[in-house]
């Protein structure tokens, strides 16, 4: 089905998704948001899609949620609409989501690039929780996600004065992954999908699973879940043939099983 705000493109193991509102700097309204996740459902049960890139533009990521869709909505509206739902459904997704950000990923964008598990931006990338300004707080998990990527008191301070935060500070405050010049930004996002992509993928799902799992829940119940999900990859056609092939030298081909 034709996509009216996103760009889908199937590469070699990966697929790419790329935001498509650049008039109003890739705010995200609700049919945006119900685009990227019905083709997020596709992309799980395609078995040739091993890792998803998800991008914007080169002037913006994403500026947040759509403002003006939701300026006059009553509290009720708001909990009718249960938009939420569909962010839920980006957090259980079990591939590998790499963001490719480039300019503006505020508010609703930054808590969307957050969603994701690895972060690559250009050097023009600015992050940022203005909801303050508009007289919100953030509400698609950037209070829960911001503080334990960047701890408390950076959380405070962009999530209170609203403040961008460049590249290069992201980076220290570890937000994400990678700085490059931004005509690089996607082809360095391609290539680490490729590199993810050539990974055994039922020990990638169990990996994304245990790390996520770090976010909420004790060291004594992380470590017994990381355990489990390793002792179920010794059930995989993928682990046999990752060892042997070290053994003997040679490069391991994947079963995705
Ligand atoms: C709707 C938006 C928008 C948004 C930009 N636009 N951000 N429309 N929702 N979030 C529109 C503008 O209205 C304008 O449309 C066009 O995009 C270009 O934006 P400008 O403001 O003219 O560009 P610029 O001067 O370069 O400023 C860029 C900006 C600014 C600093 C990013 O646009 C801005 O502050 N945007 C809002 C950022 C924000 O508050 N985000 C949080 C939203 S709340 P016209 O028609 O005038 O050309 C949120 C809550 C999430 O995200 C909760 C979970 C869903």
């Amino acid at each position: 089905m034709p996509h009216q705000f996103i760009i889908v493109t199937k590469q070699d193991g990966y697929t790419l998704i790329q935001l498509n509102r650049p008039e109003v700097l890739n705010a995200l309204n609700i049919k945006l948001m119900e685009e990227l996740v019905d083709t997020l459902e596709l992309l799980e049960k395609d078995d040739e899609v091993r890792c998803v890139i998800l991008a914007g533009n080169e002037k913006a990521f994403a500026a947040g949620a759509d403002i003006k869709e939701m300026a006059d909505a009553s509290a009720i509206d708001m909990l009718m609409r249960d938009q939420f739902a569909r962010w839920d459904k980006i957090r259980k997704f079990k591939k590998p989501i790499i963001a490719a950000v480039s300019g503006f990923a505020l508010g609703g964008g930054c808590e969307l690039m957050m969603s994701c598990d690895m972060v690559i931006a250009s050097e023009t990338a600015k992050f940022g929780q203005p909801e303050i300004n508009i007289g919100v707080m953030p509400g698609a998990g950037g209070t829960q996600r911001l503080t334990r990527a960047v701890g408390k008191v950076k959380a405070m301070e962009m999530v209170m004065t609203g403040r961008m935060i460049a590249a290069e500070e992201a980076l220290r405050w570890g937000l994400i992954n990678k700085v490059v010049p931004v005509e690089y930004y996607l082809e360095e996002a391609k290539a680490w999908a490729k590199e993810i992509a050539s990974k055994p993928p039922v020990a990638i799902r169990l990996a994304k699973e245990a790390v996520l799992k770090a976010l909420d829940t004790t060291i004594e119940g992380g470590l017994e879940f990381e355990r489990k999900n390793f002792y179920l990859l010794f059930a995989s056609e993928d682990q046999k043939e990752g060892m042997n092939a070290f053994a003997e030298k040679r490069k391991a081909e994947w079963k995705g099983k």
